[in-house]
Order: structure tokens, then C-alpha cells, then sequence
């Protein structure tokens, strides 16, 4: 039956665009809190390949002492998948790197794997920013990089400070948006900023952060917030407007 309800609220599946690339997601085999094995990434990309996406970054954590990722365990890690995947569906990888301090070795080396050209994708803790935040971040700008912060709407502690949102873009970062936040998946609160960040443009580029398959769909009956959900937030051209961006990532 025809619902106006329904019309007004599209399921996030309905906003992929055509050839959408995704920036950020945990479908690399084995090496952090995404998929386990190689045969929970194929089903991934499956799935994402049915929404539409053209192309998968594999952005696996790089954190010391919680992943001890490397280039070279990225880069195995991406190859076993890569000889594996018959999907119509391009992958790469790069890396999302906590923001301490085993990182200013890596960008002196310059070494970081990038998303493309010198874009990287870098998270902060859920508790509190590193100490030396804005010193990390004028080391990567002069060192050629653009960090693109994941999630910025996922930082509780900055909700209450929309400053230090501002002040993050004016050193030259960029942000990304996590899809599942607009659909509350991470709680009304989140989704609250997301609509704020989105209405003030300051949101360059999205990505699905997608550690598992019930990120994308319903599985085993278990009902919680994927793609299948209802986009929650009011400013929807702004989160067209980054979807598309993400296609200078092809
Ligand atoms: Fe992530």
C-alpha cells in the first residue's frame, strides 16, 4: 500500500548512488574487529555489491596494541581476498589509523597507506582526544597528507564543544560520515550531531564502517539499525551531496 510516511523517509539502501565507492569498512580478512575469515568477507562484498557500491576500500584499524596492523599485513591480508573476489566489485585497501603517537613515525616515513592521492582516513578514541590532537594533525598537513577524521559524529566528547568541530576543519581535516549514524543505529544523540554537521556542510565524504554483515542487512532474525533502515536525519541534499563526493575515491 502506497505510504506518503515511507515516501518521506527513504531506507539508506534507496540513497547509494550509482557507482558509490565506500571509503571506510572493515572487509579485509583476519587482521582487526571486521571480518573473521575470508569467507565472511565474500558475503560482505556481496551485499554491498547488491546496494550498488563499485568499489570497497578495506580500511582495517592500525592501533597499536589493540591491531598491530602493518603495510605488509594489510597488504596480505588484502591480496588473499582479492584472488578470492569474482564479484563485479573493485577492491583496494588503505588503513584507518588511530591519531597517537606511533603514528609520527609513519608520516615521516611517509608510509601511510592512503585511500587515494594523500587522503587518510584517521580515528581518535571514543573517550577522549589524544593530547597532542592538533600537533598530530600539523604533522600530517606538513607532510603532504589531507586527514580524513572517520566518524567525527561518533566523539561524544565533542558534541558539547561544536567549536572544536570548526577548529578540526580550519587545521585541514575533513570529515566522514558513517551511513549507519543517520539511521540512529548508534543512538538519537549521534544522530542529532550527524544532522548538524550535515546541515552546516561541513561533511565532505561518507563510508559504511561496515564490520560484519548484519551492518548491511537483516541476519539470523536479529533485528538492528543496516542499510535496510530508514535515513533519520531532516537534511538529506547535504547527505546526496557527500554520497557523490565519494566518487572521487574511483
Ligand atoms: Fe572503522
Amino acid at each position: 500500500m502506497f505510504n506518503i510516511f515511507s515516501r518521506a523517509k527513504p531506507k539508506l539502501s534507496d540513497l547509494i548512488p550509482k557507482n558509490f565507492v565506500d571509503i571506510h569498512s572493515h572487509v579485509l580478512p583476519g587482521i582487526d574487529d571486521g571480518a573473521k575469515n575470508i569467507d565472511e568477507s565474500l558475503k560482505m562484498i556481496y551485499e554491498m555489491s547488491m546496494l550498488g557500491f563499485s568499489k570497497i576500500i578495506g580500511t582495517p584499524h592500525t592501533y597499536e596494541g589493540v591491531h598491530n596492523n602493518t603495510n605488509k599485513s594489510i597488504e596480505k591480508s588484502f591480496q588473499r581476498l582479492q584472488e578470492k573476489n569474482h564479484e563485479n566489485i573493485a577492491i583496494s585497501y588503505a588503513s584507518e589509523y588511530m591519531l597517537d603517537n606511533s603514528i609520527f613515525e609513519k608520516i615521516r616515513s611517509k608510509s601511510l597507506l592512503c585511500l587515494k592521492n594523500n587522503y587518510v582516513l584517521v580515528e581518535m578514541s571514543y573517550i577522549s582526544p589524544p593530547i597532542n590532537l592538533y600537533e598530530i594533525i600539523f604533522e600530517l598537513r606538513t607532510n603532504g597528507y589531507i586527514p580524513v577524521l572517520a566518524h567525527p559524529e561518533r566523539y561524544r566528547f565533542l558534541h558539547h564543544n561544536f567549536k572544536e568541530f570548526e577548529k578540526l576543519l580550519n587545521h585541514g581535516c575533513k570529515f566522514q560520515l558513517n551511513l549507519l549514524s543517520v539511521s540512529g543505529y548508534y543512538g538519537d544523540d549521534i544522530l542529532k550531531i550527524s544532522d548538524l554537521l550535515l546541515e552546516k556542510n561541513m561533511i565532505s565524504f561518507v563510508g559504511s564502517d561496515a564490520h560484519s554483515i548484519s551492518h548491511i542487512k537483516i541476519i539470523n532474525g536479529i533485528r538492528r539499525k543496516n542499510f535496510e533502515s530508514r535515513v533519520r536525519v531532516k537534511n538529506k541534499k547535504q547527505l546526496e551531496l557527500a554520497l557523490d563526493n565519494n566518487s572521487s575515491f574511483k
